[in-house]
């Protein structure tokens, strides 16, 4: 594995790699989470291409009272899980390698981008999309691998990708979860003993809301049904939750044996936000 700190050198790795390269964007504080993603680029990129993963902690997507100095930053063991995952190229720009310090432009998705996560973080997809166009000017990758565990995120990215042109394929990875079901996340750490234990309400939450609409349920009850069941989580405080269409993140119109849904929620839970999302089956709700 080499690691990169400037664009230089991602350059003369990027020239020197023959296969197709697949890169996995991260802000480190890695855990099994990420290393599924990186599993999935090290199978798509195959023994000939290269799996690039870059640890940023980008500022430009932390707001103003978000702390960006608390974000973990344990580049030992990142590295140590990027070397034991087979990574070619671990990038690890600074801020300076990546802003000019009179930086000037960015890259603002204006629609998917306004509501949820963008709702309550204003300018956070601005800053996601900028570094993410940035970082794949740099490595030029042919696949780059997300999660879904952000899905708003992700489908940010497939549009910025689809009306700016990248030549890059985004693949979606799903969600790794907690034996008890709670989504991995490196903010898990902050959460205090009681709210750990409270957390797995939320994706039990989540699976009563898919299997109530196997079972039929029209999706207006569904989504009072998972608002109600998440503000009775103890402690917990309801930042949205809604089921919507999964690429457009739009509200539902009406339900054809076609639509592809998905319920997106944030709890604050301990001082912590949780972000979570599940599939959504709405085909049944369509028997009379
Ligand atoms: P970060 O939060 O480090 O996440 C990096 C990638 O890991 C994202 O695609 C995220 O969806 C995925 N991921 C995190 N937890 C996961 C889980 N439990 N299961 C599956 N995938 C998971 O997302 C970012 O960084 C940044 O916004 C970034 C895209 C790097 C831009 O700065």
């Amino acid at each position: 594995m080499i690691t990169a700190v400037t664009t230089a050198a991602v350059a003369s790795w990027r020239r020197k790699t023959v296969g197709k390269v697949v890169f996995v964007p991260t802000m480190g504080a890695l855990h099994s989470g990420h290393a599924a993603l990186i599993q999935r680029a090290r199978r798509l990129a195959g023994k000939d291409g290269g799996v690039a993963v870059s640890i940023f902690v980008n500022p430009t997507q932390f707001g103003p009272s978000e702390d960006l100095s608390r974000y973990p930053r344990p580049i030992r063991a990142d590295a140590a899980l990027c070397r034991s995952e087979g990574v070619d190229l671990l990038f690890r720009p600074d801020v300076r390698e990546m802003y000019a310090s009179d930086v000037s432009v960015a890259v603002s998705e204006k629609s998917l981008s306004l509501r949820f996560e963008g709702a309550e973080r204003p300018g956070h997809f601005d800053g996601v999309c900028t570094v993410v166009a940035l970082l794949f000017q740099m490595i030029r990758p042919e696949i780059a691998v997300f999660g879904e565990k952000d899905w708003q995120q992700l489908a940010v990215i497939r549009r910025m990708v689809r009306d700016l042109k990248f030549p890059i394929r985004i693949a979606g990875h799903p969600i790794v979860r907690e034996e008890d079901g709670l989504a991995l996340s490196s903010r898990n750490r902050f959460l205090p003993a009681g709210a750990r234990a409270m957390a797995p309400r939320i994706f039990q939450a989540l699976t009563a809301a898919a299997m109530e609409a196997e079972a039929g349920t029209k999706h207006a009850s569904l989504e009072r049904q998972l608002r109600r069941d998440l503000g009775r989580i103890p402690g917990a405080t309801l930042n949205y939750a809604s089921i919507v269409e999964e690429t457009t993140l739009e509200p539902l119109g009406r339900i054809t044996s076609q639509t592809k849904a998905r319920a997106l929620v944030a709890v604050k839970l301990g001082g912590v936000r949780l972000l979570d999302n599940l599939a959504i089956p709405l085909g049944n709700s369509l028997a009379p």
